[in-house]
């Protein structure tokens, strides 16, 4: 079945967060939203049938997930990235955001440090923060074209207080899908000092042609001893207002403390839809996954060749990964703040501003390649208008 990604829905009447928050974030309510990470897509036909199919039962009171659920992801993950995960491994949690807050209070203390690697997916910051744990910033280094870890300055942060890095993989925001050789060194490092990885692997499906995403921990079984694996549906099938998701501990010790943190806040429940859609959406939509691969594959190019044409001073990131664009306007020589004025204010337009990144996110534009394209095609004209 071909799907439909070119028509343009409305999703204000459904309370869309990227929506519907502009009034109340920017104090505007007439841009066009290409910030927040989900997609402007109906998700998949099966997906969508499975849950009106369940709905049509009415009653939705106190539900497990069945073991077809945790078949399905362990089918998933063999097929998909070639990594073998047994049912024992899995815990059931209702966000991936909230899964890495109870894992920095299972396994750190107040006041331990906690790596990230700006810029990065903003919350992995302010959770470590808000639950009083400091963070140790190794932020990536620019290679030419690409981004990459810095090692050298990885073995040079990590002292007697550090305990956790969070790994995002796919980078968010800089679209980088890591490599064997780059995940590699890094294992070897934390195992060295003792650090446990949280692998943010959320959008692990969204992997653009020529590139694959390597789960950590299939990496080796040193890599699976260390690591926690966070993992979703949401973000591959636009499931995001379900609230659902899955932590991947092999490690017994690592399993059994995230457990008894978990048991703590009494999340034991399943969404009674989540668990349905996200097994239709492993069973059944491959299909429309690389149908959406292909169409974002498409608004990149068509993104690149747009600003190459009409902004060239705009440099484009290689999208290995996410369906995130980041984009270098370093050369336009405005400071953050005019380019909001110019880009929000003047030209209607929603992007994720790069300083919410942190540290090397000066000057930078995410910009969320989910949408229809003539969506695109009319921020990216509005946003080359104010620039120019
Ligand atoms: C790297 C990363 N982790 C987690 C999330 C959100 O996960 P959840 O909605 O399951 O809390 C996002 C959403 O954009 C993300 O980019």
């Amino acid at each position: 079945m071909a799907y439909d990604f070119e028509t343009v829905i409305d999703r204000t009447s459904k309370n869309s967060a990227k929506w519907t928050l502009m009034k109340r974030i920017t104090g505007l309510d007439d841009l066009i939203p290409l910030w927040v990470a989900d997609m402007d897509f109906p998700s998949c036909f099966e997906v969508i049938e499975a849950l009106k199919r369940r709905a049509d039962h009415g009653v939705f009171g106190y539900t497990l997930e069945p073991e077809s659920y945790y078949r399905a992801v362990i089918d998933w993950m063999k097929r998909r990235h070639g990594w073998k995960i047994r049912r024992g491994w899995m815990l059931s949690t209702p966000g991936v955001v909230p899964s890495l807050n109870l894992a920095l209070l299972a396994y750190s203390q107040p006041g331990d440090r906690v790596i990230i690697q700006p810029p990065v997916y903003y919350p992995f910051k302010e959770s470590i923060l808000k639950v009083r744990r400091r963070v140790a910033e190794n932020p990536l280094i620019l290679d030419g074209d690409r981004y990459t870890m810095d090692f050298d300055q990885l073995e040079k942060l990590i002292d007697g207080r550090t305990r956790l890095i969070i790994l995002c993989s796919p980078h968010n925001p800089v679209a980088r899908v890591w490599f064997k050789e780059e995940l590699e060194p890094l294992v070897e490092i934390c195992l060295r000092h003792n650090i446990i990885i949280l692998s943010d692997e959320i959008h692990h499906d969204l992997i653009l042609k020529g590139n694959r995403h390597i789960p950590t921990a299939s990496l080796s079984k040193e890599a699976d001893s260390i690591t926690v694996t966070f993992t979703s549906a949401t973000k591959t099938f636009n499931l995001a207002g379900l609230g659902c998701s899955l932590v991947i501990a092999s490690d017994k010790q690592l399993r059994d403390r995230y457990r008894s943190t978990l048991q703590s806040i009494w999340t034991g429940i399943a969404n009674a839809l989540s668990a349905v859609a996200t097994e239709t959406a492993y069973r059944y939509g491959e299909s429309w996954l690389e149908q959406v691969l292909e169409y974002v594959q498409g608004n990149y190019d068509f993104l690149v060749s747009h600003l190459a044409e009409r902004l060239p001073e705009a440099r484009v990131f290689p999208l290995e990964g996410t369906y995130l664009a980041w984009v270098d306007l370093r050369s336009l020589g405005m400071s953050d703040e005019e380019l909001k004025q110019r880009i929000l204010r003047r030209g209607r337009v929603w992007f994720d501003d790069g300083p919410m990144f942190g540290t090397g996110g000066e000057g930078f534009q995410r910009i969320n390649l989910a949408c229809p394209r003539r969506t695109l095609n009319k921020a990216l004209e509005a946003m080359v208008q104010v620039l120019r």
